[in-house]
């Protein structure tokens, strides 16, 4: 092999490696340290520093990161959702986005729903950075904007009170026993006949996908091995009962896109 053939191929693994590094030290790895830090415990215990440090979060998100991350699969998840909204009378209603994700999504569900007519859309998130960071994204609509520092299994909206509730890849950072709760909250808000849009990961159908994916999943993120069985948002919100599910996968099933309507008569 040419010198400069090698050198190419030991910087490329260099730069894999310390990505890698990088990633796991901003997340599995900093949940780690805390589990065995005394006093760190909270609500926000489960949540990466990716997520809560305002300097992490702006230096990682970038739209093509953040495509990358998702297979470059982002923007086809993030139509399914937007198409569907906007496909749908909103006029004054409210829209719920249950937590706040990198990338362009907030701002083109925000679009989605005022082009429907929606009268207000909330934004809810259990760090405050991440609201700060959405708000700099959103300055077209501010003023049908508001932003809520909430947590996602105990919300503050009251019963019925949204059409719809977007959740962009939530329930995979949720520790296992919060999965099924945010599910209740998001479908507790929900006005009869209002829909949960959910986006998440999915038992992919390939072989080789489900050991790359099985891989990340236990190096990275060991709580989103779960939805791909044990906690299936689906089971989970069929188990509620009064509600009808869509589940459409995407990639090879590596993705899913779960619309759940509640029903009109409870
Ligand atoms: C929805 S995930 C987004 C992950 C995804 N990889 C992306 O594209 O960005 C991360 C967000 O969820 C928020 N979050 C985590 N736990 C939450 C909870 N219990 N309630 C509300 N927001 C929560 C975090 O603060 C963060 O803003």
């Amino acid at each position: 092999m040419p010198a400069w053939l090698l050198y190419i191929f030991v910087s490329f693994v260099c730069v894999l490696a310390a990505t890698a590094l990088f990633f796991f030290t901003v997340t599995r790895g900093a949940l780690i340290m805390r589990s065995i830090m005394p006093g760190s415990s909270g609500d926000a215990a489960h949540v990466y520093p990716i997520y809560s440090n305002l300097r992490l979060i702006r230096m990682i998100d970038f739209q093509p990161i953040i495509a990358a991350i998702l297979l470059f699969q982002y923007d086809r998840l993030v139509s399914a959702i937007t198409d569907d909204l906007q496909h749908t009378n909103l006029r004054s209603k409210n829209v719920l986005i249950t937590s706040c994700a990198f990338g362009n999504v907030i701002p083109r569900v925000v679009n989605a729903a005022v082009d429907s007519g929606a009268r207000r859309v909330l934004i809810a998130d259990i760090i405050k950075n991440e609201l700060d960071h959405a708000q700099s994204k959103l300055l077209a609509h501010a003023g049908k904007i508001e932003f809520l520092e909430e947590n996602a299994i105990a919300m503050k909206q009251a019963d019925g009170s949204v059409a719809a509730n977007v959740i962009f890849f939530l329930l995979h950072e949720l520790p296992h026993h919060l999965k099924g709760e945010a599910l209740k909250e998001a479908m507790r808000v929900l006005e009869p006949g209002g829909k949960l849009y959910l986006a998440e990961f999915h038992r992919p159908k390939l072989w080789v996908l489900r050991a790359l994916s099985w891989t990340y999943f236990k190096v990275f993120e060991p709580l989103g091995l779960a939805l791909w069985d044990s906690h299936d948002p689906v089971k989970q919100l069929e188990a509620m009962g009064g509600v009808t599910c869509e589940r459409r996968t995407v990639f090879f099933g590596n993705f899913q896109i779960v619309v759940a309507t509640k029903d009109k008569v409870a």
